[in-house]
This record gives structure tokens, C-alpha cells and sequence, in this order.
């Protein structure tokens, strides 16, 4: 019994095998964060190993991400985290969005909330191990890009804005 439920098991894999979502590799930089912000390649470089692959329109694939059902459970993240912060396409957020997303990344970095734990489980990526000194490059570096919109930006723009509540009838 054990065995017949293996053989399906094993089967079933191969057949995954051939379905394998679509990768996230676009080179379109159109909207990307560095043509308004500027990117200090140290932090750039932060960016890269620990944030990219699931932030933006371009994701490296080691081999054993090529492999279900692994495959698709990167993807998910992709889908999820570009959805959230998408450094590929930032500047195509409202002004308001824009700022209130460094403020979210400098809360997720400070509380170790990203790069997400499971990325960097059993040695994988091993650069997204972020050191304090990193992180504290990031969080200083999306604090400068707050005060500059600050000093650029009407306070009030830099709000977002709610839809007014739906009259009672
Ligand atoms: C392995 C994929 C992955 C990596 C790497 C990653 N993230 Fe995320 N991130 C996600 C996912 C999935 C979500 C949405 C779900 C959630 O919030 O947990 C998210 C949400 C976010 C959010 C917004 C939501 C919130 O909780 O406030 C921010 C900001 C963010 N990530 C910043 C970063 C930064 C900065 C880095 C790099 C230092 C990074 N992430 C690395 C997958 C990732």
C-alpha cells in the first residue's frame, strides 16, 4: 500500500514537473525607484541580494527553484511581494504611496521582517543575511528619501488619502 501511494507520489512530481509558472524577468526600468531616488551603489547593492527577487520585475532563479513544487511556491512570494513594494515599478505610485512605502521598509528592516526568514532557510542566499550595519544602510538611506520629499512635497500630499465614508441612507 505504502508503496503504490509512493509510485503515485513520485508520479504525480514528474508530472508537476512540466508546469512551472512564468518568470518574473522583465528588463523594463521604465518606472524604476533610481530614476527618481537616488541609489547609492552600497545600497543598491542591499537591495539586490536581499529584496529584488521578490521586489521587483526581475527575479534570479537558482536551479532548485526551477523545481516543483518549490517553483511554485516562489512564485507566490514574487506575486505577493511585488504586489506589496515593487522597486521595478515604484515611481508609478501616487507621492503619497511612494513615501509611505520607504516608511514600511524601514519598519520591516528594523523589526527583521525582510527579507522574508524562509528565503534565506538551509544556507540559501546566503548575502540576504542581513548584518545590523546593512540594515542600518537601508533604513538611513529610506529616511533621507522621506525628508527629501518632505522638503520637496506639500505635507499634505504626502498623506494618502482615504474615500470619504459612504453617506447613510
Ligand atoms: C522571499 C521573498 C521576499 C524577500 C527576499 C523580501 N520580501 Fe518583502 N515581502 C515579501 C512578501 C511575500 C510580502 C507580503 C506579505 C508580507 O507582508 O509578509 C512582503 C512585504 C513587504 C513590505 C510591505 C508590507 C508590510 O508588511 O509592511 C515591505 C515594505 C517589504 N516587504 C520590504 C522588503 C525589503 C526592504 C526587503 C529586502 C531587505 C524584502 N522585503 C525582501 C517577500 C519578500
Amino acid at each position: 500500500m505504502i508503496r503504490k501511494i509512493l509510485i503515485v507520489l513520485i508520479v504525480l512530481l514528474i508530472i508537476a514537473q512540466f508546469f512551472r509558472p512564468e518568470k518574473n524577468q522583465s528588463n523594463d526600468n521604465t518606472y524604476h525607484i533610481s530614476t527618481k531616488y537616488a541609489l547609492p551603489a552600497n545600497v543598491e547593492q542591499v537591495l539586490k541580494d536581499g529584496c529584488y527577487d521578490c521586489h521587483s520585475n526581475y527575479t534570479e532563479y537558482p536551479w532548485y527553484s526551477q523545481v516543483q513544487p518549490v517553483a511554485a511556491w516562489m512564485n507566490n512570494h514574487v506575486k505577493e511581494g511585488k504586489s506589496e513594494l515593487n522597486f521595478s515599478n515604484f515611481t508609478q505610485r501616487k507621492i503619497a504611496g511612494q513615501n509611505h512605502k520607504f516608511e514600511e521598509i524601514i519598519e520591516t528592516v528594523k523589526e527583521h521582517e525582510m527579507p522574508l526568514s524562509s528565503y534565506t532557510w538551509l544556507g540559501m542566499h546566503p548575502k540576504a543575511k542581513l548584518s545590523d550595519e546593512q540594515r542600518q544602510t537601508l533604513v538611513n538611506w529610506a529616511q533621507a528619501q522621506m525628508d527629501m520629499l518632505k522638503a520637496q512635497y506639500p505635507a499634505d500630499s504626502l498623506v494618502i488619502k482615504r474615500p470619504p465614508p459612504t453617506p447613510a441612507k
